[in-house]
């Protein structure tokens, strides 16, 4: 299985950032720790800040990949592009949230993802990644 996780604006400072939401774990450092528990899956990882850049890898993966885990962070619920470009692809989409975006304020609570995901798993810290893995392996 080819998965990539695309992990949307501000997520770079994973451990750093508000960690009483997102905890204390860098990407990089968590990242390690699933691809050492899934040592057959392979799992691509990309972050940016720019919502074009999302789309186009997107658009690079998503007729080739057999998953794609996305956190679209705050583009979640703005962008009608990212949106879009979910629909757009054959690649199924799992979104994924860390914190419980239901419990945050009002405009979290809104999602251009959700519509198009294969599924939507939110709440669970760093292993909402983990259960999005598991939902692409049989
Ligand atoms: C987030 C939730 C979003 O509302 C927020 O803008 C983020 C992170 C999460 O993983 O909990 O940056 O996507």
């Amino acid at each position: 299985k080819k998965l990539i996780i695309i992990n949307g604006p501000n997520l770079n400072l994973l451990g750093k950032r508000e960690p009483n939401i997102y905890g204390s774990l860098s990407f990089t450092e968590f990242l390690e720790k699933i691809k050492e528990k899934y040592p057959n899956v392979e799992i691509d990882y990309f972050q940016s800040n720019i919502e074009g850049e999302i789309i186009d890898k997107l658009h690079e993966v998503g007729f080739s990949f057999d998953g794609v885990i996305l956190n679209a962070a705050a583009y979640t619920h703005t962008s009608v592009g990212i949106g879009d470009a979910v629909k757009a692809i054959e690649t199924p989409v799992v979104e994924v949230h860390i914190s419980n975006t239901f419990n945050r304020e009002e405009f979290r609570h809104q999602s251009f993802i959700s519509p198009n995901a294969k599924g939507v798993i939110l709440g669970f810290g760093l292993q909402s990644y983990e259960l999005a893995i598991q939902s692409f392996l049989d």
